[in-house]
């Protein structure tokens, strides 16, 4: 009786690692996929009535990548139903002539034609499948990458909000099997179709031949599709529900070989002490595994024994009918056949059906993806940004992260001039980096106003924004490319202007400006050297190297206000002066630098200093300004000068070249139309 009960979500065990190490369970509240177990309790005729909404999707995908394909399947599926259907009918003109003949010669010889049309229908037949084969084939790679581009658009365009939030950030995670889903739903489009229309014409056929015989071919393969929906109901649950205990197992394995853990994970033991969470909590899962297979093994065993007695009376009353005249025996031979054929097709037809059904409900986690990403996406267009930069101004700004109380920044005014070098101090937390961030375009205020010439940021054209900065964050991207294209990527060129020669300048001029030059200098292939040790014949940098080419990289990118969050930490002294020389050579009439950085000595050139403290600004002015006013910027000025025991290292006063003392790029006063200045 367990057995006859709907699935229902259960809560699965929380293992003792899980707690230890991620302080509860790791996985969905399943709050977005309620929806789902909503449907999953249905029954068998509910989940098959929601079947054409839930292959609409893939279908549309298909029909927008290649519309022949889909079409040359359709109609060889279709022909294909019409084959079988006509092939039995031959099957039973065979034996009604063979059995009504005098003699077997002569039956034989009767039965010549409708032979020789039967062959013609199975050839028929064969080439119909093996055009849907080919188109299918074709067809299939292509809707997954549709919609494999469909997820990755989605993503890149919704707000970093979005990205930081952990609710859309498990969306983000199980529409990934979309993907290949609906790769997969094609095939089972097909098969389920052609299954149907074969079915189809045997359910006529049978009609045909006695009124009797459909009933009961239902009657034989019934019991098996209600046990297929239900074991793939179950596994669809049991995944859902525990996708995130796999995925916390999946951590701890990247994590124990990953690169950046090797040495912890050595020399303080982590190794062993992870491994040992690992099987801990793989043994949890496994404990899922072994009751979805018992369940299925359940299932199916029933499902069989009562397919398998539908059978029994089916073949009794053919006999029945047989004995008492009312069937002849030719009718009867064919029935036989067109029971067997028909109960194998329904059998298949169910168990496609039942794939389609489990694909589709991970094609739909990616079209409800797609859906919340679009709500939550960077809007298109809006209002336009004046060519030139004036003035970049925050008034009475403040900003929570969607999962904190405190607000990150709270009540925030200033300005940023063209011309000038801003800088952001203030201790950990204090909420420069975040200030930063909306600056860049990539929050926006809760309260308060952040204009870009007038244009408030959240009705302008964020696209416009974006093409005004360059943001060298504290975390920037080491991507695993070549020297030459961890620099241009700053500016993504179009197709074909990748490899201008001017284009190839550039990048040397600002690796030379930022001193990366020199590294390049001693790698193997140059520029052309790929920046990822785990790659053959790929060299790795140090912090340092790497925080020189994220400058190159600012600079190359050459936009109108430069930001850059602690560029120096890993800068050795010599490099660091000449860091902070080049930095401040950045600005130009029609150019803002904004400098976050602790090292007070960078700081002190800067026209404008900013400091923050629990996300208020607490002070601003110059230099000497600030000393002068004896509050928290001249204490950490003091301390850090005081931990050095001497004068902090004194820079130039004026924009210096670059450290190698190669002239800085020269630089177009003007912008292209499109907003994105070109050097
Ligand atoms: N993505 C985030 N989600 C939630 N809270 C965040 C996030 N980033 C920062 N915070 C919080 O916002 C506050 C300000 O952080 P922010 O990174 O702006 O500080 P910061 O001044 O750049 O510090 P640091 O000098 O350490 O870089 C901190 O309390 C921090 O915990
Ligand atoms: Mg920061």
């Amino acid at each position: 009786m367990r057995l006859l009960k709907r699935p229902t979500a259960l809560q699965p065990a929380v293992s003792a690692s899980e707690r230890r190490l991620f302080g509860g369970p790791l996985r969905y509240d399943a709050g977005w996929s309620n929806h789902d177990y909503a449907r999953l309790e249905g029954r068998l005729l509910s989940t098959l009535r929601s079947m054409p909404r839930m292959v609409a999707g893939t279908l549309r995908l298909a029909w927008d990548t290649d519309r022949p394909a889909l079409l040359t399947v359709a109609a060889a599926e279709a022909g294909q139903g019409v084959t079988s259907a006509v092939g039995l009918l031959v099957l039973s003109e065979v034996l009604r002539t063979l059995l009504g003949a005098g003699t077997p010669a002569e039956g034989l010889h009767a039965a010549v034609p409708a032979l020789a049309a039967g062959a013609l229908v199975a050839v028929l037949g064969a080439v119909l499948a093996s055009r849907s084969t080919a188109a299918a084939g074709r067809l299939e790679p292509k809707v997954e990458r549709a919609a494999y581009e469909q997820y990755l658009k989605a993503a890149v365009e919704v707000e970093l909000e979005a990205i930081e939030d952990g609710e859309f950030r498990r969306l983000l995670d199980s529409a990934q099997w979309g993907p290949p889903s609906a790769r997969r739903t094609v095939g089972a489009c097909v098969a389920t179709l052609g299954g149907i229309i074969s079915l189809v014409a045997t359910a006529g056929v049978l009609t045909v031949l006695h009124p009797l015989l459909l009933p009961m071919l239902l009657l034989i393969a019934a019991p098996r599709g209600w046990g297929a929906m239900r074991v793939a109901q179950r596994r669809y649950l049991s995944v859902i529900t525990w996708v995130e205990h796999v995925r916390a197992a999946r951590l701890i394995g990247q994590l124990l070989i990953s690169r950046t853990s090797a040495p912890e994970v050595r020399v303080h033991g982590v190794g062993r002490y992870l491994l040992g969470h690992y099987r801990n909590m793989a043994e949890v899962a496994e404990t899922e595994a072994t009751r979805l297979a018992k369940d299925k093994a359940a299932t199916e065993l029933l499902a069989a024994a009562l397919s398998g007695a539908a059978a029994l009376v089916t073949y009794g009353a053919m006999v029945a009918l047989i004995v008492t005249g009312r069937m002849d025996l030719a009718v009867a031979g064919t029935a036989v056949i067109a029971v067997r054929t028909g109960s194998a097709s329904l059998g298949a037809l169910v168990a496609t059906t039942n794939t389609l059904h489990e694909e589709s409900l991970y094609v739909r986690d990616l079209e409800r993806f797609v859906a919340e990403a679009g709500r939550r996406a960077i809007p298109d267009g809006g209002l336009p940004l004046p060519e030139r930069l004036g003035t970049v101004r925050l008034e009475d700004v403040r900003f929570s992260y969607p999962d904190r109380d405190e607000p990150a920044l709270d009540g925030v005014s200033l300005t940023i001039e063209a011309g000038t070098v801003v800088a952001l101090v203030g201790e950990n937390g204090s909420g420069k980096s975040t200030l930063v961030k909306l600056l860049a375009g990539l929050h926006l205020p809760d309260s308060g106003s952040l204009t870009w010439d007038g244009v408030e940021v959240r009705d302008a054209d964020r696209e416009q924004v974006f093409d005004r900065v360059a943001l060298l964050t504290q975390d920037f991207e080491r991507w695993p490319v070549t020297a030459r294209t961890n620099i241009a990527i700053g500016r993504p060129g179009a197709e074909g202007d990748e490899e201008s020669v001017e284009r190839a300048a550039e990048v040397v001029a600002a690796a030379r400006y930022a001193g990366a030059d020199r590294v390049v200098e001693k790698l193997p292939h140059g520029y052309e050297t790929l920046l990822a040790r785990v790659f053959r014949g790929a060299s790795e940098l140090s912090g340092g190297q790497w925080q020189k080419f994220g400058l190159a990289r600012t600079r190359f990118r050459d936009a109108r206000v430069i930001v850059v969050d602690e560029p120096t930490s890993a800068l050795d002294p010599e490099a660091e002066i000449a860091a902070f020389d080049s930095i401040r050579g950045l600005t130009g009439p029609q150019r803002a630098v904004v400098l976050v950085t602790h090292r007070m000595s960078g700081v002190r050139y800067a026209d404008v200093i900013y400091v923050l403290h629990e996300g208020r600004l607490v002070e601003q002015g110059g230099h000497e300004e600030l000393l002068a006013l004896g509050g928290r910027y001249a204490s950490m000025f003091r301390m850090q000068a005081e931990q050095f025991a001497q004068q902090p290292p004194t820079l130039s006063p004026s924009p210096s070249p670059s450290p190698s003392g190669a002239s800085p790029i020269p630089r177009q006063a003007g912008a292209s139309p499109n907003g994105t200045s070109v050097t």
